[in-house]
């Protein structure tokens, strides 16, 4: 593999990097092969790298025999060696859409550095490639533009989160992987532990606990990118192992974290995308936001707010609402503006929809269309007073539409928050080049689990309760909390709170959370006993980083942004992870399993779902 001269007036370069200015030089091109062109003689091979393309012509008058001949033969993903001597392209062939169109290079000599099976699929154009097999040849994947750009704007914005928290005085410390479990509200990964037989350690959720028993231990500012693992269901935005930016700070306000954090972003995003974020983020408190637009995760890039249009079917005669209303539910709806144009099947299939996807009870509708009033009410619904109404709290007037969902409040803001949702993408409202920030603030502290009914931490048991509240008394669903969330696009950022430092608050905590003394003492004694130790105030917050990628490149799903993400059934199909292990790794263990794993088949049942 010594073709090329080596007579030291070589440079090596990358396939991106050269331009007019280089014609005359001499210069080795390495990387792969993207395309071959075979012009009348003329041997066109584009070597691709990460940095661009390179066109290396081969001509059989002025190439070496051996590497004419070689280059005739080179096929797609080839891993080659060119070198020649760069000159301007023929006037008239230039390729404008090539950062080295203007020149090309002379090739006089060619070394096949390894040779290429034919990839499992095309690494150029919009083929719809069938993801599991993307997953499955990651490594050809992540040749291809689009996924080379996603991850080095990750590495872009990574690097420029970094910089600008070292800035702010922030240190990046890593905390344990291997530890016991931290409840974030998903199932913990188990890791057994050989030589403490029939023990676990569990990965972390996150590093939730560490970063405050670090605040503890005086470091003041806390950063990193940290590795989090959790066992919950799969979603185009969720995996079972993520990455967070992950900040803690010592004696802070609410304010002081939510500066650092716009910080953080608006930094992100100007170095990664050259895009300027306005701040300070608009703000919201958690009951607006659910109010105005059915969701703690509100998508500001359009208006479409809900109403709540209770007051115009108060003393209705329908029954449907009538009960709803009776029951202290509410009628919670949207206008759609000029929806009134709608047919009647598309109505149907927008409340058939609702039902599906959204759980609706039902949704109904009303349309002022030009030649009268349409509606799935009955009669009884639609006296003059009720649409005089409905146009009143709506601001609906001739050619709009109106739906509505009739449910437990917050159940019916949901619906219709879904149906905003679906409405603004119907409309194109939802523009994936538009970053619209807000922060959803004023959280309550408590919720209640719909199926088992059991009080839980809205954030996580460690958030502080807004101060001048009495924890002991009064109902515990009514608490606020000092928790706050990151909203764009629609889509949740991240989540922080200022956090308990009062051994007796956090006590108190888990009191109302059911826990019994031993169950405190046993999973949390260290840090009851840390906060006894002088713990100063504290507070932070975590970024999903895949989540801010997939939104920086508009991407649907955060495996786009992820070098070797799982599937939507958590499994690796290139490496076949998960995967049964040697019985004797299990006697090591003292493990004995259930049920042993059947002999895998990567691409047939293991497929994505
Ligand atoms: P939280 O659980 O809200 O907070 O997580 C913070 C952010 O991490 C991202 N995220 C995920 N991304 C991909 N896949 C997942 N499975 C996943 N789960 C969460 C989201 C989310 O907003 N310890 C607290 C933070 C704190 O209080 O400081 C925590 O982890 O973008």
């Amino acid at each position: 593999m010594t073709s090329v001269d080596n007579t030291g007036t070589q440079r090596f370069v990358t396939c991106g990097e050269l331009g007019a200015q280089d014609a005359g030089q001499r210069v080795a091109v390495r990387g792969w092969v993207n395309a071959t062109r075979d012009h009348g003689g003329l041997i066109f091979i584009d070597v691709r790298d990460r940095y661009g393309v390179t066109q290396a012509v081969f001509d059989p008058r002025t190439s070496a025999r051996e590497a004419y001949e070689s280059a005739a033969h080179l096929r797609s993903e080839d891993v080659i060696m060119a070198a020649g001597t760069v000159r301007p392209r023929p006037a008239g062939t230039e390729n404008a859409n090539l950062s080295t169109g203007a020149i090309e290079v002379a090739a006089d000599a060619l070394t096949v550095l390894n040779k290429s099976k034919t990839p499992p699929f095309p690494l150029h154009g919009d083929a719809d490639v069938d993801e599991a097999l993307r997953m499955k040849y990651r490594y050809i994947d992540l040749r291809r533009a689009p996924m080379q750009r996603n991850i080095e704007l990750r590495h872009r914005a990574l690097k420029a989160a970094r910089d600008y928290l070292d800035a702010q005085g922030f240190l990046e410390i890593e905390t344990p992987m291997l530890i016991k479990s931290t409840p974030e509200g998903a199932r913990d990964f188990l890791v057994p532990s050989r030589l403490h037989a029939g023990e676990f350690y569990a990965l972390p959720q996150s590093p939730q606990l560490f970063k405050q028993l670090l605040m503890v231990a005086g470091f003041h500012r806390y950063f990193q990118m940290a590795r989090c693992f959790r066992d919950e269901d799969s979603r185009a935005d969720r995996q079972p192992e993520f990455s967070q930016i992950d900040i803690e700070m010592t004696f802070p306000t609410q304010d002081d974290v939510i500066a650092v954090i716009e910080g953080t972003l608006a930094h992100m995003f100007e170095r990664a995308l050259g895009t300027h974020v306005k701040t300070p983020f608009v703000r919201l408190r958690y009951d607006e936001a659910l109010a105005d637009y059915g969701s703690d995760k509100p998508d500001l890039r359009f208006a479409m707010k809900l109403s709540d249009f209770s007051p115009a079917f108060a003393g209705t005669e329908f029954k449907i609402f009538a009960n709803e209303l009776a029951k202290g539910h509410a009628i919670v709806g949207l206008v759609d503006a000029s929806g009134a144009g709608r047919s009647r099947r598309e109505f149907d299939t927008l409340v058939q929809t609702a039902a599906a996807e959204w759980g609706a009870k039902g949704l109904a509708w009303i349309a002022f269309a030009s030649d009268g009033v349409k509606s799935s009410l009955p009669k009884a619904a639609l006296t003059e007073a009720a649409l005089t109404q409905v146009r009143a709290i709506g601001g609906a007037g001739e050619g709009d539409a109106v739906f509505f969902a009739a449910d437990e409040r917050a159940a019916a803001q949901a619906i219709a928050g879904k149906l905003r949702l679906h409405l603004g993408s119907e409309r194109g409202l939802r523009d994936p080049a538009r970053f619209e920030f807000c922060w959803v603030l004023d959280f309550p502290l408590f919720e209640r689990d719909p199926e088992s009914g059991a009080l839980g931490p809205m954030h996580h048991p460690f958030t502080a309760p807004a101060p001048g509240q009495d924890l002991l008394t009064g109902d515990p669903l009514a608490l606020r909390a000092q928790h706050y969330d990151v909203v764009l696009n629609g889509s949740e950022l991240g989540s922080g709170s200022i956090r308990i430092h009062d051994p007796n608050v956090q006590r108190k905590v888990f009191e109302l959370l059911g826990y019994s003394d031993e169950q405190v003492q046993q999973r949390f004694g260290f840090l009851l006993e840390a906060f006894a130790y002088g713990a100063p105030p504290h507070g932070g917050m975590a970024l999903g980083i895949d989540r801010i990628i997939a939104i920086m490149v508009g991407a649907e799903s955060i495996r786009e942004v992820i070098a070797f993400p799982k599937n939507q059934r958590f499994q690796d199909l290139m490496i076949d992870a998960p995967s049964a292990v040697e019985p004797q790794s299990l006697r090591e263990l003292r493990l004995r399993v259930d049920q042993p794993a059947q002999p895998s088949q990567p691409n047939q049942s293991r497929s994505q779902s």
